[in-house]
């Protein structure tokens, strides 16, 4: 196979030179063919040539890759994180990756943070809308910088874009055995924009007679996801929603450091990617958790059709994890290189 890794700011740098060694693990163990081309994309390189991405990356990413890697994106040196716009939002927009899929479940009982709570009570997925939403960067500033200033930013949501990411989640709540579909939107205060989500999931849930079809405003779902986790099993969710509930669903995992993601387009060149940032204060340091980015590293082999060596990398991070060997922020001694050599050996030791 042939992936396309960027490692891009901070830590992102950090964790990808992690998963690309614990990718080097599995392909030797189960005898995978892999083709890795690192990309320089990223803070540095934008800052040095003036491009964020060049004119052809989005067609080079998908047609000459099966799958992307990427590590975080994101530098104070470019404050209006055009770089990042490019590159990660260019991505999952120019490659249509409309599927954000971030699936929220807890290793240990000693990660969840909620009292009186185990692992067994932290296991959902979300599906966050990828393409449209507030996310379009439709709008602009006008008389900017004077006390006149008026900022627009308009939100996109149409039939075909909350149709499929509804479709989507309700087709793998039926593929999967999860019996309980809840979207969230802000109907009651985004009267236009979100009652098209409202008729759409009302339409699409009624393909779906076995499975529970709930609604809940946003803000009620933030709050029901520290109260009771359990209760859900598939949340789905526009761009900017499903970007703030996927942090609250980082925490109940354990923090940023365990939190994978894909995005997808079905059948085409798709783009993986912990779901921290760069976090620049980590960056460097060897104290960053590699977990996250292994975890997205096991969600693009799966993808691609490798299930033995994703469920491979998800057992031994959970078994890291047990025996703590593991980063500061899960509650181990260990830095992002140590850490990552004990997942490897612990790979191989179970390969
Ligand atoms: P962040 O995720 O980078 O970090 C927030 C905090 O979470 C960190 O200070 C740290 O305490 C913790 N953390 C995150 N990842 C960790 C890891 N692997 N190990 C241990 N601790 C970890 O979020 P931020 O500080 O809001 O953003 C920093 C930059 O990253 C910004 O430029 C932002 O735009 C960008 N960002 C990029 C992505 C992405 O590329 N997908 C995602 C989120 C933020
Ligand atoms: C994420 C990030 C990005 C987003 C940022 C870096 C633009 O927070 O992938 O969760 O908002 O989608
Ligand atoms: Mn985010």
């Amino acid at each position: 196979m042939n992936l396309a890794f960027i490692p891009g700011d901070g830590i992102g740098k950090d964790v990808t030179a992690e998963a690309r060694r614990v990718l080097d693990a599995v392909a030797s163990a189960f005898g995978l063919a892999v083709c890795v081309d690192t990309l320089p994309w990223s803070a540095d390189h934008y800052l040095a040539t003036g491009v964020t991405i060049p004119p052809d990356g989005y067609a080079m990413l998908r047609d000459q890759f099966d799958a992307v890697f990427v590590g975080a994106l994101g530098d104070p040196r470019v404050p209006d994180n055009r770089h990042a716009r490019d590159i990660l939002l260019g991505a999952r927009f120019e490659l249509d990756l409309y599927v954000n899929y971030r699936p929220v479940r807890c290793l240990d009982d000693r990660l969840v943070p909620l009292k009186g709570k185990s692992r067994r009570d932290v296991d959902l997925v979300v599906f966050r809308e990828n393409t449209e939403g507030l996310y379009v960067n439709i709008g602009g500033r006008f008389k900017a910088g004077t006390e006149d200033e008026i900022a627009v930013q308009e939100e996109v949501n149409t039939w075909k874009g909350v149709h499929r990411i509804i479709r989507h989640a309700f087709e793998f709540a039926q593929a999967t055995g999860r019996l309980r579909v809840c979207m969230a939107d802000k109907s009651n205060a985004l009267t236009h924009g979100h009652a098209l989500w409202q008729r759409v999931f009302r339409e699409v849930s009624a393909d779906y007679p076995l499975i529970e079809a709930r609604h809940l405003f946003v803000d009620a779902l933030a709050m029901f996801m520290i109260r009771d986790p359990a209760q859900f099993d598939v949340i789905v969710t526009n761009n900017l929603f499903g970007d703030i509930v996927t942090d609250i669903g980082a925490e109940l995992q354990g923090g940023l450091g365990m939190a994978a993601s894909a995005n997808l387009h079905p059948g085409r060149t798709s783009l993986f990617e912990p779901v921290h940032g760069s976090a620049p204060p980590l960056a460097g340091k060897n104290v960053a958790n590699p977990f996250g980015a292994c975890l997205s590293l096991a969600l693009l082999l799966e993808t691609l059709g490798h299930a033995g060596p994703a469920r491979a990398i998800e057992s031994a991070v959970e078994s890291c994890i047990a025996a703590r060997g593991c980063t500061a922020d899960v509650g181990g001694h260990l830095g992002t290189r140590e850490a990552t050599d004990m997942l490897i050996a612990q790979i191989q030791s179970t390969t």
